[in-house]
């Protein structure tokens, strides 16, 4: 079939490195094919609701650097289980054929989903009905299954990184133990990644249980060795080894209802009233999404974006880029979605590495 014009669209939470992906789609898209290209406001919002734009060399200008995204985003929307209020209550509806019929309406050939496990659950269904798609993954979490690294990954913990650095200033001067909680739902990539490049004491993962009194042990130890501070970089999603996990928040429209948190100020509560160390928890929350991409990220987006342009040319619909080593391939939607989450092996290199030199894992 003979692509004419394609769309993108962005779903999920923002992530640095969107807006590299939507320009190097568009360019990629433009120069070198001669395509239109549209953009789907607001994500599947926008697809139901037919708000489609048109993208340019010119409106994708001077986006390289910028945070979020230029389309808008929604982690809410799902068309195959879509909300309506009816006589005051909620009912969900399959509305997906509503968006089939808005990409013909618009005469959209293939359509590029830039999202996490959610948006890339709807791209698989989209698949299963026909429309052409290609699927590009995206999150801060870098936990989807048969990629490498997703983009956002690296911004967010360079972040975190200078945050730790920022803190140890604090734990230092006061003599506390200074617990930072960061993001990554049920993966550790972050705070492990982080918590060596910055230098913590204590890393705790949802991959490795942590016994509170290991972790009290750890800060202890400190001290004999006369270190009057402890840095504890904990993943929101760390469970203990008794199995609990701290949750913030339900929110049911959403397509991963489940919203993380609370577990560094938990931690540095127990660290003071077990050690007698005075401990603050910091809570680092979007500002680990926010803002302009590293270098690493607006590579590895303009490598996704123009690599999905190139799999539409070639008719590889259904699949989702992935970066494997340093090469870009691509797994099947199919293969990608389910109930598969990519966490950190417990007996990884870098966590070996990190045990050696002699960071706690609070097990
Ligand atoms: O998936 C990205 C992420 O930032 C997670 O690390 C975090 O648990 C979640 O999204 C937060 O979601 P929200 O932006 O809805 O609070």
């Amino acid at each position: 079939m003979a692509i004419k014009k394609i769309a993108i669209l962005t779903g999920g939470g923002d992530c640095p490195g969107l807006n590299p992906v939507i320009r190097a789609v568009v360019k990629t898209a433009i120069t070198k094919y001669g395509l239109e290209v549209m953009g789907v406001k607001n994500g599947y919002r926008g697809l139901y609701l037919g708000e489609l734009v048109p993208l340019t060399l010119e409106n994708i200008s001077g986006i390289l650097h910028k945070g979020g995204t230029i389309l808008y985003s929604s982690n809410k929307d799902n068309l195959f289980d879509y909300p309506f209020e009816e006589n005051g209550k909620i009912v969900k509806k399959n509305v997906a054929h509503v968006g089939v019929e808005n990409l013909k309406k618009f005469g959209v050939d293939a359509l590029i989903v830039v999202g996490g496990d959610g948006t890339l659950t709807s791209a698989r269904d989209f698949s299963r009905l026909g429309v052409n798609v290609i699927g590009v993954p995206k999150t801060i979490d870098n936990d989807l299954y048969s990629t490498d690294f997703t983009f956002g990954f690296d911004t967010a913990v360079g972040v975190v990184t200078e945050c730790i650095d920022r803190l140890h200033s604090t734990a230092e001067s006061h003599h506390r133990a200074i617990v930072v909680e960061v993001m990554g739902r049920y993966a550790g990539w972050i705070a492990l990644h982080s918590g060596v490049a910055g230098g913590a004491d204590c890393i705790l993962i949802p991959e490795i249980p942590y016994d509170i009194d290991k972790v009290c042990e750890a800060v202890e130890n400190r001290k004999k060795q006369g270190k009057q501070f402890s840095i504890i970089c904990v993943a929101e999603g760390a469970k203990s080894i008794t199995g609990e996990i701290s949750v913030m928040k339900v929110i049911e429209d959403s397509a991963d209802p489940i919203r993380l948190g609370g577990i560094g100020a938990k931690i540095a509560e127990d660290i003071e009233k077990k050690t007698g160390v005075e401990s603050r928890a910091t809570v680092l929350g979007h500002i680990q999404r926010g803002g302009t991409p590293s270098s690493y990220d607006r590579i590895l987006s303009t490598k996704y974006g123009a690599t999905a342009v190139e799999m539409i040319m070639d008719g590889k619909f259904g699949n989702m880029v992935t970066l494997k080593g340093n090469e870009m391939s691509y797994d099947t939607l199919e293969n990608v979605i389910g109930n598969k989450t990519k966490t950190v092996d417990p007996n990884c290199e870098l966590v070996r590495i990190a045990k050696d030199i002699g960071i706690s894992f609070g097990d």
